[in-house]
């Protein structure tokens, strides 16, 4: 039994709106809509608690009643990249709370034959570099897609880079922070395993299938 609860880089949202929401969607007989609805809600939740070191600086700004230093984000630029296709269902929660951030793509496919990831697309904007990045999949099963896809942006310039999922795999966060230390794991559960078929047990299903209604 993998144990990260004194590793500051794994972050377990255990908020009870967050285990609620977690649930209903963990939960076979909720609708592809409502588990759309879900994944969006939640994102909001995981992007609070992603985005809680992000700098402040003091403005001298002035109430109804007097003036005040009142601390506003100190304008570091933020960029979200999704994990193509699952990555899109926890994109524009995130979204509605940074609307101004810059939006990237990877998409990543597993070689049959060699097991490595084979990366399909990318869209990054060009100053990823200076933005800190926060990147979403709903899933951290194997860890070896996230891994792959933060490779890919630490050498497109990326330095500071938060992994956001709705649920993970022991194995997946031990895959992540062995290959990215740096990077810290912000998730809403840590399940028991991963099965033979690159399932998380007891876990939601396959994500993308749950958002987009395909099987
Ligand atoms: N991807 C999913 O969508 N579900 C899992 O359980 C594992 C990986």
């Amino acid at each position: 039994m993998m144990d990260f609860s004194h590793d500051p880089g794994v972050v377990v949202v255990t908020h009870p709106l967050a285990q609620h929401k977690l649930t209903l969607m963990r939960d076979a007989r909720t609708s592809t809509g409502e588990f759309r609805t879900l994944a969006r809600e939640l994102s909001v939740l995981l992007g609070y608690e992603a985005m809680r070191d992000l700098p402040l600086e003091n403005v001298e700004i002035e109430t109804p009643l007097e003036r005040m230093d009142a601390p506003r984000l100190a304008g570091k630029k933020l960029c979200l990249v999704s994990i193509l296709r699952a990555g899109n269902g926890i994109l524009d929660g995130m979204l509605d709370l940074v609307p101004s951030a810059r939006v990237g793509h990877i998409g990543l496919f597993r070689d049959p034959e060699t097991l490595e990831p084979v990366e399909y697309y990318l869209k990054l904007p060009d100053d990823i570099g200076r933005r800190i990045c926060i990147v979403v999949d709903p899933m951290l099963a194997t860890g070896h897609s996230a891994a792959a896809a933060i490779a890919r942006l630490k050498q497109a310039g990326a330095e500071n880079i938060v992994f956001v999922c709705l649920l993970a795999a022991p194995q997946g966060v031990a895959c992540l922070r062995a290959a990215h230390p740096d990077v810290r794991i912000v998730t809403c559960a840590i399940d028991r395993e991963l099965d033979g078929h690159g399932y998380i047990r007891p876990g939601l299903g396959d994500a993308g299938d749950r958002l987009f209604g395909t099987k």
